[in-house]
């Protein structure tokens, strides 16, 4: 008789290729993928982004030219203190942003801290399109826009982040505020009428960071993946959670192993919840998968995602853990 004991022994000797095959393979196979275009974006603010994807979209573009043009849109709002030269600076009083850009084929780009460039977004398009490489940072970052004739910036803060910066420096204490600090992300995951998948998230980061911080959003894996053949996931909240779980990766994995769009994302939370009982911060995830279902899950209540399928505009609220 085959006791559990038996079993997990003969499991211990079996080789390898027996056992990691059967695990391994285990991918979902989304035979018909969603083919009407859906864009979903972190935020209520998302939705302005989404507008503008679905215009390429709706005219049968490609995703990855929608999502680096969705996001762009909200970059150029100078009134967003989370994105963009708008954004709230770091301790030094000086606005750096994060970008990553991850199309159909897997290829992905990124920059990081990169300082007085308007659309870090389409810099990180240009590493991936333009460069062997996946990241360029800071000065090397901004040296790369400029050649590729991006105008540099005056270095200055908007009036708004400038007040909130001298306010922050009264006390200068390090002290995320859940969905305001936090607020801090536009990622945006679309898929076209080819049934493609492409990602794009942009940030300023975590306000009145250390300057040289990085966060979760051009960390492929951690602030955005696509896998064309799963699904896609990114994040907004506090990035180093999410760094030190990679979280979009692991959303992606469990998709490719059968958990829905909302599973993965509430198992993601989870993940962050349970090894950081500390959850005085925010972190919130969205997720499509190539059949085009959707998810979205967060530590605290507040977060939310803006819809676009087929062209219908909607907005979801997350669920949350606590
Ligand atoms: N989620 C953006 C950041 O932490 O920088």
């Amino acid at each position: 008789m085959s006791t559990r004991r038996s079993f997990i022994k003969n499991i211990s000797l079996a080789p390898a290729s027996l056992i990691l095959p059967t695990i391994l393979s285990a991918d979902n196979n989304y035979s018909t993928p969603y083919k009407e275009g859906l864009i979903i974006s972190t935020w209520d603010f998302g939705a302005k982004a989404n507008e503008k994807a679905w215009e390429i979209i709706s005219k049968g573009g490609k995703a990855v030219d929608a999502v680096e043009n969705g996001v762009k849109e909200i970059e150029n709002d100078p009134n967003n203190t989370s994105v963009g030269l708008g954004g709230f600076p770091d301790r030094d009083g000086i606005v750096t942003l994060d970008a990553a850009i991850m199309d159909e084929k897997g290829n992905a780009g990124s920059v990081c801290a990169l300082q007085r460039i308007k659309n870090p977004i389409s810099v990180a398009r240009k590493v991936m399109d333009e460069t062997p490489h996946v990241i360029l940072v800071s000065e090397g970052a901004q040296k790369f826009a400029i050649s590729k004739g991006f105008k540099l910036e005056k270095q200055k803060r908007s009036t708004v982040s400038d007040k909130a910066w001298k306010e922050w420096l009264k006390k200068s204490e390090y002290k995320p505020i859940i969905n305001f600090e936090m607020h801090d992300t536009i990622g945006q995951l679309a898929m076209d009428k080819n049934g493609d998948i492409s990602g794009a998230c942009t940030t300023s980061g975590l306000a009145f960071k250390m300057h040289g911080r990085v966060g979760d959003s051009p960390i492929i894996g951690a602030g955005l993946y696509v896998d064309n053949e799963v699904g896609a996931a990114t994040s907004s909240g506090l990035g180093e959670y999410v760094l030190k779980t990679l979280g979009s990766f692991l959303i992606v994995e469990l998709m490719r192993f059968g958990y829905s769009p909302q599973a993965a994302c509430e198992e993601a939370v989870k993940r962050i919840t349970k090894k950081y009982p500390y959850r005085e911060f925010q972190v919130g995830f969205i997720a499509m998968n190539k059949a085009g279902e959707t998810g979205t899950f967060s530590i605290h209540p507040g977060f939310e995602f803006a819809q676009c399928r087929a062209g219908v505009v909607t907005n979801v609220k997350a669920g949350s853990f606590l």
